[in-house]
């Protein structure tokens, strides 16, 4: 039977590049897909920007862009990713579109008609400067716990204490340092803890589709009896200005990002099945179809509550989905990953560096399992494995045996039964099924064990017969050609149980053999034909060079050759966060300014740092200011600089001004300001 797949992978934020956690995620969608397809199935492989949400629309602000225009760029830069990964969604779409729009209106009236919606107030806080609600992340002050100072409003880094935004002590806006007021609006709710939505949450997180690991989870957020259930009704509403999608009926109101996100898994596919033509209530309703999403593990929560119990109340044409594959983060070197700076090494410069994309598939797949597990990407491993296994083992066994082909048959095997009846030949034969019910168990590890056990009998039947022995003897030649033959026909199924990691590869090979059809799995019964000639074996995969991991992990040069920054001169070189923190910055009142005598190039600065007494401070400044105007003014101080002896006194640190690196090439002193609110004697870092 045929299986109808319809497969997403989690919607990355549309506010930064790929990181490597995006590559794994996509490369282990991307390899199951392509073997579903290589057995035969229908799969619709989709994603999207996940685009919406306030970090979104701040972090446009900030650039200056529109959202619109801000997610454009971001989505602008992803294909060369895709091409570079051999990454085969067949459509990329977002969630700020017309279909998500629609999907997620859609969605939300049919809850609100099933009695599933509800609104109350809500007192949050507001940043009046802005006129907006902050979101938890975007209020700070002190720790209500321990007192430490500049926590974020959900959880103290210091303390570990979690607590509500307005417990803070003197809390303050991030966005514009403003005082938050209390505010109340009214949300709107989807109610989670309805009867129904647990009865049916807890069947279906329950009934083995899930794995085990996130089936406990599950089983924990749900409690067992009612007593124990602790799901909370879920705010599915944001305030104006939000970057989202209105909610129905509701001026003003926006869903939470959250919500229309993971529609943006079924408005990729109706824009794709527009394209494709797909009848898209059609395939969701067909009994067959299978929604799958492949998600990491920090995004559990979202995929097995909140978003199949959208679905399930929102009824047809929607479906529940019926498997969601998680997978555990990449750390590199041991190193985790931020979610936003992600880790030390980037993936345009794996590819700018000209790194073979399929070294990274193969490693990546070589250390996958069903489980929800972190995996390391470790480059002393990374080399080993790729050149020992693809080019030691797999890789060799061609190279070994196309020579005498080409050489002394032609190009052409011998297809007869001491070929296709091999006792090696019939090993991997045999070997397809259970190579293939790993690949769907995503057990993409013991895949790659177990072709590589193959492919060790492979090379060791050739050690044992030594074709370059066979080619010497006059009375061998009907044994060479059998033998390379065999070599040949075992090469050519690696290839196959290898081409859901490999596909590029596996293509030069199908080209290589000239095989008339591309490998797929029902392709292992048909073997290399004497009518059909080989090509001339060229080397397919090269070895890792160990110059280009440590060019991948260095930071990437300053990019002055090219492009000269506009301050004249090239980035210093990298300091660590505790020597910048040696460096005691401070708010400093200008107190006095005035010229000193015999010098055309000092000012002489009276500074309060907050310290009680007053700093005598030398700048040579004089150029760019007239004394009088910098009195009373704030400034930033090197408050711990050794005080230095000058010709007209000492001076007691220094105060800070930027200035182009060739002061003739472009003259220009500028002091640094901060903005107001800062006192003097407060720590700049
Ligand atoms: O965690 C994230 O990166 C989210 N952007 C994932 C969204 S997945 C789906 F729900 F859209
Ligand atoms: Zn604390």
């Amino acid at each position: 039977m045929k299986r109808r797949l319809f497969v997403t992978a989690a919607l990355p934020y549309a506010n930064a590049a790929f990181h490597i956690g995006h590559m794994m995620e996509y490369i282990q969608a991307d390899i199951w897909v392509r073997f579903q397809r290589m057995r035969g199935n229908e799969v619709h492989f989709v994603c999207a920007d996940d685009a919406h949400g306030a970090a979104i629309m701040i972090a446009a602000e900030k650039a200056g862009k529109s959202p619109q225009d801000f997610v454009a760029e971001i989505a602008a830069g992803r294909p060369q990713y895709f091409a570079g990964f051999h990454i085969g969604f067949d459509h990329w779409h977002s969630t700020d579109s017309i279909e998500n729009t629609e999907l997620s209106q859609d969605i939300y009236r049919k809850l609100r008609a099933a009695d599933l919606i509800y609104t109350k107030p809500i007192e949050q806080f507001f940043d009046p400067v802005k006129n907006m609600f902050l979101p938890d992340r975007y209020v700070r002050g002190e720790c209500p716990k321990c007192g430490a100072k500049e926590q974020y409003g959900d959880v103290c880094e210091v303390c570990g204490s979690v607590y509500a935004p307005t417990d803070l002590k003197n809390p303050y806006s991030v966005l514009s340092g403003a005082v938050p007021e209390l505010r109340t609006s009214e949300h709107y709710f989807f109610r989670l803890s309805d009867p129904r939505c647990i009865e049916f949450l807890r069947h279906w997180t329950h009934d083995g589709k899930l794995q085990s690991e996130v089936e406990n989870k599950a089983k924990e957020w749900l409690g067992t009896d009612d007593a124990a259930t602790t799901l909370g009704d879920w705010d599915i509403s944001r305030d104006a200005p939000y970057f989202g999608i209105p909610i129905p009926d509701a001026p003003g109101k926006y869903f939470y990002v959250w919500l229309d996100a993971p529609v943006g898994y079924l408005a990729s596919f109706k824009a794709y099945c527009k394209i494709a033509g797909i009848d898209f209530e059609g395939f969701l309703q067909d009994p067959a179809t299978e929604q799958i999403h492949f998600i990491g593990k920090d995004i559990i929560y979202f995929h097995t509550l909140f978003w199949p119990a959208m679905l399930k109340f929102a009824g047809a044409p929607y479906k529940v989905p019926d498997r969601i594959y998680v997978h555990g983060f990449i750390t590199v070197t041991g190193e985790k990953m931020s979610k936003s700076r992600g880790t030390g090494i980037s993936p345009l410069r794996y590819l700018q560096l000209g790194m073979n994309a399929e070294w990274l598939r193969y490693y990546i797949a070589a250390k996958l399992n069903s489980h929800v597990e972190d995996i390391d990407f470790n480059p002393d491993d990374f080399l080993a494995r790729v050149n020992s296994d693809l080019i030691g083992k797999y890789v060799n066994i061609a190279s070994r045996a196309a020579v005498f082909i080409n050489k002394r048959f032609n190009g052409r095997v011998a297809d007869g039964a001491e070929v296709t009846e091999h006792l090696l030949v019939r090993q991997l034969r045999t070997a397809g099924d259970e190579i293939a019910a790993m690949y769907d168990a995503r057990e993409f590890g013991k895949a790659i064990r177990r072709t590589m056990e193959l492919a060790d009998s492979a090379n060791a039947f050739i050690d044992a017969e030594k074709p370059w022995e066979l080619a010497k003897r006059t009375d061998a030649s009907d044994r060479l050609h059998t033998v390379c033959s065999v070599a040949l026909e075992a090469f050519r199924l690696l290839t196959l149980y290898l081409k859901p990691v490999l596909p590029s590869t596996a293509a030069t090979v199908e080209k290589f053999l000239g095989l008339p059809q591309p490998l797929a799995w029902n392709s292992i019964d048909q073997h290399l034909r004497h009518d059909h000639p080989i090509g001339i074996y060229s080397h397919l995969l090269t070895r890792v060079d160990p110059k280009l991991l440590d060019a991948l992990f260095e930071p990437p040069a300053a990019a002055t050759q090219d492009a000269p920054l506009p301050g004249g001169s090239a980035i210093a070189d990298a300091i660590s966060i505790d020597d910048f923190a040696r460096i005691d910055l401070r708010i400093a009142k200008i107190i006095n300014a005035e010229m000193v005598e015999g010098s055309d190039k000092l000012l002489r600065l009276t500074l309060d740092a907050g310290e009680g007494r007053y700093r005598n401070v030398f700048s040579g400044i004089k150029s760019a200011y007239d004394p009088r105007e910098l009195v009373g003014k704030h400034t930033v101080l090197v408050a711990n600089l050794a005080p230095r002896k000058m010709k007209f006194g000492i001076s007691e640190g220094m105060v800070l001004a930027a200035s182009h690196a060739d002061e003739k090439q472009s003259p220009g002193l500028y002091l640094l300001d901060p903005h107001p609110g800062a006192l003097p004697g407060m720590r700049v870092k």
